[in-house]
């Protein structure tokens, strides 16, 4: 794996170590999730907070003291006014709050607007190299590229996070990158190899990502073997 400059996601050995978030906005789920230990923070976007049956202004606080960490909340307004008002808002909610902007040239322009206020951002709606880019120059705090959707095209989403990070790395560019619209347990360690700073992953592949056939067969035969020295 590439060694990076982002002093954020460092380890000692100066490698990246990719992080987990979860992509949901329910909140039963993000306490499940931050209960095991495995997630350092949350995304959210509309289409998720509309399967909840609460406000989203309701939900987010209660977020963000399940998770000590980053927490997406996006804007709906589509011109930058609107965006910047929308994200001033949702900023005083909770310090650990970003703003997802989607990548166009009025998202840009509060990007630039909420970089030199210190609202830190998350471009969403990431498909290019070039948007990717724009969303880094813009001065945007994390890019989202989503691999699924591009899957689902017939296109390689994973390839595109690598792109990403080599060209940021190649660039200097301190934007993290967060592979998100991930589908299955096996895009997991895909994005982690790709040099993902952190893969948003919902609630089922969360859950799936422990499962393994030896793992439940090797439990049962220990407690079993336990068993029978106990019975001895
Ligand atoms: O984080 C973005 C993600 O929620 C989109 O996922 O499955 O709707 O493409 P999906």
């Amino acid at each position: 794996m590439r060694s990076r400059d982002q002093k954020s996601s460092k380890s000692t050995v100066g490698v990246i170590v990719m992080k987990l978030f979860l992509d949901t906005a329910n909140v039963e789920e993000i306490r499940q999730a931050a209960a095991w230990g495995v997630i350092e923070g949350v995304t959210t976007n509309p289409s998720l907070a509309a399967r909840e049956n609460e406000e989203f202004s309701v939900i987010l606080p209660r977020i963000c003291d399940l998770v000590n960490g980053p927490i997406s909340a996006e804007v709906i307004a589509l011109d930058h006014e609107g965006m910047i008002a929308e994200a001033r808002q949702l900023s005083k909610i909770h310090a650990n709050v970003n703003i997802k902007i989607p990548i166009t040239p009025e998202g840009m322009q509060a990007v630039k607007v909420l970089a030199k206020e210190g609202i830190k951002t998350n471009v969403t709606l990431v498909f290019s190299a070039n948007q990717a880019l724009l969303a880094a120059r813009a001065g945007a705090g994390y890019v989202s590229p989503f691999i699924g959707r591009l899957d689902d095209i017939g296109h390689d989403g994973v390839a595109l996070v690598e792109e990403i990070v080599t060209l940021f790395n190649i660039h200097g560019l301190a934007t993290e990158v967060i592979a998100a619209s991930i589908r299955h347990t096996a895009h997991v360690p895909q994005v982690a190899l790709a040099g993902a700073h952190i893969a948003t992953v919902p609630f089922k592949v969360l859950k799936q990502m422990f499962n393994h056939p030896l793992t439940e067969s090797g439990i049962e035969r220990f407690l079993a073997d336990w068993e029978k020295a106990v019975k001895k």
